[in-house]
């Protein structure tokens, strides 16, 4: 028997990227969920794959953990083929599912040491006590999943995506009705897991989450890949931010190309997220000695997708 630090992750680890997709495309009968997706995630990078419902982003992670096969292009995990050596990939992927997977009649902890088995690590309660812990669930180990509440069955399905120490990891949705607690439980343990060099693939409609927890981000629009990139680049180059000059005293009209409205104490301007406070200011005919207060207003992630939305549409 194989001694209980055992652990076929390690051996299966390559130096390809974590995750590369290339030319996938997913149809579904008529209907084209995926159409012509590439990218690929770096080591230790949370990536979010963005976009409304029904964009195709399950098909991508189903493809992925082989629920699904692709009908043209290919997933691979370490740059083992999905679809030709979905073996090593599965020991090298974690993934929490979209929808709920009910395992009614075991323990939490006796369903967390029985998927442990099914990856070959039989001794592995450090790691569970370990993930128990940070996802605090110790008051809840013993209930059968049954009697757990929503939030602790996803709580007890991260658990069981990570037992096995997987290098990638897959979350659809993993917030999508969960208290707030959770939703800042999860994601400080998705920072400190990037920091032992795991990669991530998260699926949201919480932009603002995934701008401030992804370090790229791809948008899909009906199965497209529309946007991808840094969330700071795509705000900067994408959105407007909104500048309020909150002034001491009137000041005779301003003309201005940014400018949006004016009052006896404001001025209000409009520009690209791209262009600097000082360069605005150095364009202005005002004594900056005039000026109470700002309340700068920075465009959002998802401004920059309604905007490539828009674009798209007009064509
Ligand atoms: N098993 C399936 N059979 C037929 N159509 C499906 C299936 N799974 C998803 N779809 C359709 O494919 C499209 C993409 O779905 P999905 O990948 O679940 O998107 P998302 O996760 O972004 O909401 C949707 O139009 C959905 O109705
Ligand atoms: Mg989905």
């Amino acid at each position: 028997m194989l001694a209980g630090r055992y652990n076929p992750v390690r051996l299966l680890l390559t130096m390809d990227a974590p995750l590369k997709i290339e030319n996938l495309t997913k149809d579904y009968g008529h209907l084209r969920a995926v159409d012509d997706v590439s990218f690929d995630i770096k080591e230790g990078e949370i990536f979010g794959l963005l976009g409304p419902n029904g964009a195709g982003k399950t098909s991508i992670i189903s493809i992925i953990t082989t629920l699904e096969e692709p009908t043209s292009g290919s997933a691979s995990v370490f740059g083992y083929d999905v679809a030709k050596q979905p073996k090593e990939a599965k020991y090298l992927t974690g993934c929490v599912p979209q929808e709920l997977v009910h395992h009614g009649f075991f323990s939490l902890e006796e369903v967390l040491a029985i998927h442990s088995g099914y990856y070959g690590r039989w001794n592995n309660q450090e790691r569970i006590e370990y993930l128990i812990e940070k996802l605090d669930l110790k008051r809840h180990r013993k209930k059968r999943v049954k009697e757990l509440s929503g939030g602790m069955k996803r709580r007890l399905l991260i658990a069981k995506a990570l037992v096995h120490e997987p290098k990638l990891l897959l979350l659809d949705e993993p917030t999508a009705g969960v208290d707030i607690e959770l939703r800042a439980t999860l994601w400080d343990f998705c920072r400190e897991l990037q920091k032992t060099g795991v990669s991530i693939l998260l699926t949201t409609h919480y932009l603002e989450e995934a701008e401030a927890l992804c370090d790229r981000v791809l948008f899909l629009d009906h199965g497209k890949l529309k946007l991808l990139g840094e969330p700071k680049q795509l705000i900067n180059e994408l959105t407007e931010r909104e500048v309020v000059m909150i002034l001491k005293d009137p000041v005779p009209p301003v003309q201005h190309p940014h400018l949006i409205s004016q009052t006896d104490h404001q001025l209000i301007f409009r520009f690209a997220s791209s262009k600097s406070m000082g360069d605005l200011i150095a364009e202005l005919p005002l004594d900056i000695r005039g000026i109470q207060d700002f309340i700068i207003r920075e465009g959002k992630l998802e401004h920059a997708f309604e905007r490539i939305i828009c674009k798209s549409h007009e064509y």
